[in-house]
């Protein structure tokens, strides 16, 4: 089993701490805050030292010794109040490098099913930046899971029943009384869709003002979704043709950000349990009346918020957002899920804590892990929810459309289309104009919001997604000149000089960076990592030539060393998501 070497020096710091009659804790290893001084350091014997009373100074010298004398140590060093400072050996770094993907899996008693709910669209409505935000940190977290070793379920839980499709039912109905769907009894409905998505996409709009200002109406599209929940044949009907044609538009879009999902699940999909479930919560006394009501009470003592009761079904009888969660929630314990991660807008908070509680009030026990996974918003220069022009809300596949544009102008700019063929320099602009996008999100704290800032995103330089496409790139055609030249790649070598030697120490903090990333559901982790690892690269660049290095043998090993960067950075990109193109 693979193991960084970051988690090797912890295990020998932990193992010293604890020789020196000490708690194992003590000895966690992170990178040196001065890499002038060391590459690793251990904090522990501050601490240790308080518990005892005693000179933390001491302790660390202790410390150190026994960890001088482990087989990845060239030095360990006290420094200041108590500091254990860490250099590793070369070696160890080429062995690292050495030893395969660089990414260790989950230990096997924590491995599990993972049921990543991210997406989250709803039919009829064009997907707004939110849905991004959702589409590309889900992605994200779903292959950084898969990569530590559990079995990930990507579901895209469509919003597909409730209110909203009431509403653009009453909608068509006013224009379009006369439709088979509308006029009840069982008979044979048109095969083809009433309506196109780009009809949808105005009448819901239209529809959501319209049950603002008419009571009638508003009163109507409350009892279609009533009686489509209730199974009426006709609205039934028309319900599986407005999520028939948005699902194919969601698709395309979804494909034209390189995320895909292994369910295609939504709140509809258990329809037909939740007014059993509803009666079974009643029941069982969990769910109580309340205002006509059925409701779970999650509030609790010592709340510092106010948790309003969730509510199960409403006064007529119809279920809702919160019905529909729960009971998706129960079908994902069924399936043997160990832990559900739900990638939703921050603002959804206190859904999904009253979500949690009830789970737990109805008897979902703490084995199933269940993590609200939130995320800020995305925001215009005026630093409130990005809208257009207009001030609507921006469409995802109109945001895709202009971080393709900026890409292709920077690539032109650049001269970077000089000769090439139309068709390829398209597929280039879309990938680092998706590759851009994606990395200023994931690159971005998740609980932070941004400023969609497409010039700043698309800069080849600094920390954006291009620079590291670039990088990988550069690295590729080195390889592909050496190869045209006859150079092999030898075996990875112990570094000729500071900047291999700070690329072999980054490249070897890949894995620790992925399992930070889990921990904290927290994609930044890996973005932060492939822009240190694509600084050094840059670095080493410079300093270390390969195709004009006259001693073959070193050129060699230099090369064996771009290999492994590349490698781990198209890893790290895949991890968030992000394809690097063949050529820039
Ligand atoms: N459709 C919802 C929205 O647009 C997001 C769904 C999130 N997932 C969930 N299981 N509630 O706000």
């Amino acid at each position: 089993m693979y193991v960084t070497l970051r988690e090797r020096l912890t295990a020998a710091c932990s193992e010293a701490f604890a020789a020196a009659g000490f708690d194992r804790r003590f000895g966690e290893v992170s990178v040196c805050v001065d890499p002038a001084m060391a590459d690793y350091q251990c904090n522990g014997a501050m601490p240790a030292a308080k518990s005892v009373r005693r000179n933390p100074r001491e302790i660390a010298a202790e410390v150190a010794a026994a960890v001088a004398a482990c087989p990845d140590v060239s030095s360990c060093e006290v420094a200041g109040p108590g500091f254990i400072n860490i250099k590793v050996r070369d070696a160890s770094l080429v062995g690292d490098l050495a030893n395969g993907i660089g990414i260790p899996e989950a230990d096997k008693s924590e491995r599990g099913i993972v049921f990543v709910d991210y997406g989250g669209p709803n039919v009829a409505k064009a997907m707004h930046v939110g849905h991004l935000r959702s589409s590309i940190i889900g992605e994200s977290l779903k292959r950084i899971l898969r990569v530590r070793g559990h079995h990930v379920i990507g579901d895209v839980h469509l919003g597909d029943w409730g209110h909203p499709i009431g509403l653009l039912c009453a909608e068509l109905k006013l224009s379009q009384p006369g439709l088979p769907y509308f006029l009840g009894g069982e008979g044979r409905f048109p095969t083809e869709p009433p309506v196109t998505i780009d009809d949808l996409e105005v009448m819901y709009p239209r529809a959501s003002a319209r049950s603002k200002e008419d009571p009638a109406f508003k009163e109507e599209a409350r009892r279609l979704t009533a009686a489509l929940q209730s199974g009426d044949p006709g609205l039934k009907a028309l319900w599986e043709h407005i999520r028939e044609v948005s699902v194919e538009r969601l698709e395309a879009d979804f494909a034209s950000l390189g995320v895909t999902f292994d369910l295609w699940d939504g709140e509809s999909t258990l329809a037909d349990g939740l007014s059993g479930l509803c009666d079974h919560l009643e029941r069982s006394g969990l769910a109580v009346e309340d205002d006509g009501a059925l409701v779970i009470h999650v509030a609790r003592e010592g709340d510092t918020k106010e948790l309003p009761p969730f509510i199960v079904r409403k006064s007529d009888g119809a279920a809702l957002y919160s019905t529909t969660d729960l009971a998706t929630l129960y079908a994902r314990e069924m399936l043997g899920a160990s832990r559900i991660v739900y990638v939703v807008d921050a603002r959804q908070g206190l859904h999904f804590e009253a979500l949690f509680r009830s789970a737990r009030i109805t008897g979902v026990p703490d084995t199933l892990r269940l993590d609200h996974a939130g995320f800020g918003t995305v925001n215009g220069p005026d630093g409130k929810p990005f809208k257009t022009r207009e001030g609507g809300v921006m469409k995802l596949s109109d945001l895709v459309t202009m971080a393709r544009e900026k890409a292709m102008a920077r690539l032109v700019e650049g001269g970077m289309a000089d000769g090439a063929d139309p068709g390829e320099v398209e597929r280039i602009a879309h990938c680092v104009g998706i590759g851009a996008v994606k990395f200023a999100d994931l690159s971005t704290k998740r609980e932070s919001g941004y400023v969609f800032d497409l010039d700043r995103f698309v800069s080849f330089e600094g920390k954006t997604g291009p620079y590291a496409q670039y990088m990988a790139v550069r690295l590729g055609s080195v390889m592909e000149k050496a190869a045209a030249m006859g150079l092999e790649a030898s075996a990875i070598g112990t570094p000729s000089n500071d900047a291999e030697r700070d690329l072999m120490l980054s490249l070897s903090r890949l894995g620790d960076a992925v399992v930070r990333a889990e921990r904290s559901l927290a994609p930044h982790e890996v973005a932060q990592w492939v822009f240190e690892a694509s600084q050094a690269v840059g670095r080493f660049y410079l300093a270390s030539p390969i195709t004009k290095e006259a001693d073959a043998e070193l050129a060699s090993r230099r090369l064996a060393l771009a290999a492994v960067a590349r490698d781990r950075i198209v890893r790290g990109l895949g991890l968030l998501g992000i394809d690097v193109p063949e050529r820039m």
